[in-house]
């Protein structure tokens, strides 16, 4: 039964792959841009825009390409160390570091086999770019979950940096639930890092252990998407259960409340606490119910699409949608939601204002959306 997400979806996915209508049929009149598609890639997890204005994208199998948006050509950057591509885990998210121009480092996070089963782990490596592809050298793992377990789920394991620049990871639970409450895993947290995967000074816990320092805060579950908004305030969306998706407002030592309450349901329909019984709890700032799966999130900072500046823009897989949300003060409120028709992946906004989307699964393709 904790599998129903995927079922669902999957089913969704077989439903949507038979009765899929073409894309030139849609009523495109309400669609609040122009989608330019810029090429397709395998089960694709995130992407990361280059100086030279390429794109690494990952592919969860294993595979890091490199598209030029401007001809499509596709190539590869070898030198990714193995994956664990089983459930929901693979090869999963991307980053440049902050002085990548200068060093040429970038960050993977991925999930990865030990004793125990599957984790997450994120490793840092030089990248060096031919016109065609690129590789990874010298890679370093530089952090990684502290437990493992079979059933290859809810990694997470988003990677941002900060203003500060400090590594930001997004620990999800591996579908463990307690452990986000125990401050000897790293488990449901979010983990705030030097560059070089020490724990950064002055985190919450530092005092408590090696890896309570990691810890900047507790009780996530599968926490998906993380981005800064204009004023260095940190939000978060994570997936609920059966039910009880979050758009939280993330705090330096703060207690999101997972497992112990949530808006949402076991997915044996077993009834979890809400949140207002325990406000010791960080209360989401939005939650969905029913879901909306989201997978990715940026809070929108251009010029290009004006009146959404400071809106949270997530993408959404069982709800096969982007999701508009504005934030007035810390109140989130859905303001709208497009339907895409397929499983949406991720999400990041280029420097001219463009917000770019990934979709998931075979054939996820990568798309620029502008203003109509
Ligand atoms: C990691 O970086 C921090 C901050 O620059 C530094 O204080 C620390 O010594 C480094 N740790 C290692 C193991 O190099
Ligand atoms: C329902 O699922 C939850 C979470 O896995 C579990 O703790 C609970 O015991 C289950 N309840 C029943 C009646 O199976």
């Amino acid at each position: 039964m904790m599998h129903l997400r995927l079922s669902v979806a999957y089913a969704l996915a077989l439903l949507t792959g038979t009765l899929a209508v073409p894309s030139q049929h849609l009523d495109t009149r309400q669609t609040p841009w122009k989608s330019t598609p810029i090429t397709d890639f395998a089960e694709p997890w995130a992407f990361a825009f280059l100086p030279d204005n390429r794109v690494l994208v990952t592919e969860r199998r294993g595979n890091l390409r490199i598209v030029d948006p401007t001809t499509k050509v596709k190539g590869t950057i070898t030198g990714v160390p193995a994956v664990a591509y089983a459930g929901q885990g693979g090869l999963h998210d991307i980053a440049l570091h902050p002085k990548y121009a200068e060093n040429s480092i970038v960050y993977i996070s991925y999930a990865e086999t030990g004793s125990g089963g599957a984790g997450g782990a994120v490793a840092r490596a030089k990248l060096t770019l031919t016109d065609s592809g690129g590789a990874l050298s010298g890679l370093e793992v530089i952090w990684r979950h502290s437990q493992r377990a079979s059933g290859g789920l809810q990694f997470a394991c988003r990677l941002l940096f900060g203003p500060d620049g400090a590594l930001w990871i997004s620990s999800g639970e591996i579908n463990q639930m307690t452990p986000a409450q125990s401050m000897t895993t790293n488990l449901g947290k979010m983990i705030k890092l030097y560059d070089n995967g020490t724990a950064f000074a002055g985190n919450p816990f530092a005092s408590q252990g090696a890896i309570q320092s990691q810890i900047w805060s507790l009780g996530h579950r599968n926490p998906l998407g993380i981005d800064w908004d204009a004023q260095g305030r940190l939000w978060e969306v994570e997936m609920g259960p059966m039910g009880g998706d979050e758009l939280n407002l993330i705090q330096s030592g703060a207690n999101y409340g997972w497992p112990l309450v949530c808006e949402g349901k076991h997915y044996n329909g077993t009834a979890i606490p809400k949140h207002s019984t325990r406000p010791t709890f960080a209360a989401p700032k939005a939650n969905w119910v029913p879901v909306i799966s989201p997978a990715g999130l940026i809070i929108y900072k251009g010029d290009l699409f004006a009146s959404w500046k400071g809106n949270a823009i997530i993408t959404g897989l069982s709800s096969q949608s982007i999701v508009r949300v504005t934030i007035t003060g810390d109140v989130g409120k859905e303001a709208q939601r497009v339907s895409m028709g397929k499983r949406m992946r991720g999400v990041r906004e280029d420097k001219d204002g463009a917000i770019w989307v990934i979709e998931d699964g075979t054939g996820g393709r990568l798309l620029k959306l502008t203003p109509n």
